[in-house]
């Protein structure tokens, strides 16, 4: 037990002085995202180009390819419902489908009571679903969990309505 603290306070220290040196080449430490894992089929591609859009968006991913998705959603909780083709994990949140990226830092920043997002289905114009000369959508973000659904927030595309 001592031992362990021992080390994350050298840990802290050594830090701590890591981010005086970089304070100025890289964002506060409040503005680094938590690393995101996401579960996908490994013949999907609009999961790729989902990924892509929160990698943009500033979010460390790690990618694990996986046949068995469906079975992922139901440990963690999913609605089938609310199905959608990847599901990830971050925070201590489940995000299912094409959810955009803004909508998850609100969700890590308001922190609601809650077992996470989808976006149900694959709306056409949600990130990673862009459809070349096709009208974009206009698709809810559910928050979902043991309280039941709500409406988190609206989109068409990537803009919030
Ligand atoms: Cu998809
Ligand atoms: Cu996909």
């Amino acid at each position: 037990m001592s031992a362990d603290l021992t080390i994350s306070r050298r840990a802290l220290l050594v830090g701590l002085a890591a981010a005086a040196v970089t304070a100025s080449a890289f964002p506060s430490v409040a503005e680094v995202l938590p690393k995101m894992t996401v579960a996908k089929d490994p013949n999907c591609g609009c999961c790729g180009a989902w990924i892509e859009h929160v990698r943009k968006a500033g979010f460390p991913v790690e990618v694990i390819e996986s046949a068995e998705v469906s079975r992922l959603k139901v440990r963690l909780g999913v609605p089938q419902a609310l199905a959608s083709c990847h599901t990830a994990e971050i925070g201590g949140y489940v995000i299912e489908g094409h959810v955009p990226a803004d909508a998850i830092k609100r969700l890590l920043a308001e922190k609601p009571q809650a077992k996470g997002l989808a976006v149900p289905g694959m709306p056409v114009g949600s990130p990673g679903m862009e459809v070349g000369g096709v009208e974009d959508d206009t698709y809810d973000v559910v928050l979902f969990g043991p309280a039941g659904q709500t409406t988190f927030s609206r989109y068409r595309g990537t803009q919030q309505s």
